[in-house]
This record gives structure tokens, sequence and C-alpha cells, in this order.
């Protein structure tokens, strides 16, 4: 199959993006980009150089910074998708901590922030054949995106599946405090001037909160096929 397309995957916290995005990706051998991991890399880098912390945060600081901070995917056969790296360190573990999903909404609500990463969000998708997910994928980063989907569930069900998937990875949480991150998130990102999180006029709404994965999977894949088939007959 030689046409390639670009697909933008949004949506609200937890509402299995990646998961699906990722088995896609595989299906037909296209890039996935995880958008938000480069989000939690730089709010990693703030907090480890003392930028912010649930007290304060010193945005200027971090701007002064941008520069420094280098950020790159890199594919691991093993697990078969890329890993995050932040200047040169595998960080693909310490950016999914509480700690940093209890920060990342601020750090990523910077409008240089989001300029850089956007920048280099669009350089990754140059080549089409891509599927990255995210918040403004299908608003923002491609607009001319073929295909954009809009993933919802209510955040009962998306904080009951993080906390599952926290609880596997051995972090000591409480479902209260997962569920009260994922609410503050949805808020924090829907309501920030620069590039909120909001569905596309033309992104298909899949509100997942009663499909298991290969459901998801397929609706999903049926979309991408329908869109191929559109693009090879269209233009
Ligand atoms: O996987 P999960 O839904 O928990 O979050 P994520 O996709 O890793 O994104 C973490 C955070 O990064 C989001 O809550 C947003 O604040 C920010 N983000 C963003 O602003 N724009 C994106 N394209 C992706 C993530
Ligand atoms: O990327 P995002 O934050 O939107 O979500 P995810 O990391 O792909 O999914 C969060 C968790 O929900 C994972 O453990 C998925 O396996 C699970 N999930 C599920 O059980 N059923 C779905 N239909 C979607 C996700």
């Amino acid at each position: 199959n030689t046409t390639k397309i670009t697909i933008a995957i949004d949506g609200y916290s937890s509402t299995g993006k990646s998961t699906v995005a990722k088995q896609i990706a595989n299906y037909l051998g296209y890039v996935y980009v995880d958008s938000g991991a480069m989000y939690r890399a730089v709010t990693l880098y703030a907090v480890q150089n003392n930028m912010i912390s649930p007290e304060h945060f010193n945005k200027q600081k971090l701007i002064d910074a941008l520069d420094d901070i280098h950020l790159f995917f890199k594919f691991n056969p093993k697990k078969g998708f890329a890993e995050m790296y932040l200047n040169d360190k595998n960080v693909e573990k310490a950016i999914r901590t509480m700690a940093i999903s209890n920060l990342v909404s601020k750090v990523a609500a910077t409008p240089e922030v989001r300029k850089k990463l956007v920048q280099y969000q669009r350089q990754m998708g140059e080549n089409e054949g891509v599927v990255m997910d995210g918040r403004d994928i299908g608003t923002v980063v491609f607009p001319e995106a073929d295909l954009k989907i809009f993933m919802t569930a209510s955040a009962e069900t998306r904080a009951r599946r993080r906390y599952d998937e926290l609880k596997e990875r051995g972090d000591d949480v409480s479902f209260e405090e997962v569920l009260k991150n994922v609410q503050d998130r949805d808020h924090i990102d829907t309501n920030r001037k620069d590039s909120p999180l909001i569905k596309a006029e033309d992104a298909v709404e899949i509100d997942n909160s009663n499909l298991s994965l290969e459901d998801q999977f397929n609706t999903v894949l049926n979309l991408v096929k329908k869109t191929i088939e559109s693009k090879e007959r269209g233009s």
C-alpha cells in the first residue's frame, strides 16, 4: 500500500489514545509519535532544575532554558514503540509518575514551550505515514490531517484505567488522587488560552467508555481504511 495518511488522535487524559495509536502504527508500519511524552519530558527537566514544584513555577527560568532541552525518540524493538529521551537519557519511565502528571498541564500551558514542541512534532510528521496523539494535533499541529479522531470516556472510567496501570507498575497511589489528577488536567487543558483541548470540527468522536481495546482498535481501523481508500480515489 503506497498511499500514506496522517492520523491525528486527540482527547482527554487516559481515553486510550496512545494504546490505539500504537496498535494502528504497528499494523500499518507507520511512525507513532506520543506528543504528551514531550510535554512530560520538559516537565521532568523543569522539576530536575528546580523550576517547578507543587508550590511554585518559575516560568521565565524554564523559557530561558528551552534551548538546553534536547528531546528525541528512539525506537525500542523489544517494546515495539519509540521511547522518549531527554538530553541523551531514556526518561520513558521517569515521565509517567504521578509527580510529573500533577505538574505537566501547567508547563504545557506555556506558549513558548508549545511553540518549540509543535515545531518538532511537525518535523516528525513531514513524511506522512504518521499517527500522533495528544491534545492539539488535529487543531494546531496538523490541521490538514487526513483523519482526525477525538476520544472521550467518562472521568471515572478513565481514572480507573489509569489507576490500574499505575498500580501494576508499583506506584503507590490512591484512586481519589488519580481521579483528581485526571479532572484537574482536563480542566487546565480545556481552559488554557494557547491551543486548548477541543474537538476539531472535522474530527470523528469516539466514546470508548464501553469499548474493549479490540472494539476500539477495529473502530479506528475501519476509519483508517476508509480514509486511505478515499484518498486513493480522490487526489
Ligand atoms: O497519557 P495522558 O492522557 O495521561 O497524558 P499525555 O498524553 O501524556 O499528556 C500529558 C499532558 O501534556 C496533558 O495533560 C497536557 O497538559 C499536555 N499535552 C498537551 O498540552 N498537548 C499535547 N499535544 C499533548 C499533551
Ligand atoms: O493515551 P491515553 O492517556 O489516552 O490512554 P492510554 O494510555 O492508551 O490508556 C489508558 C489505559 O486504559 C491503558 O491501560 C489502556 O489499556 C486502558 N484502556 C482500556 O482498558 N480500554 C479502552 N477502551 C481504552 C483504554
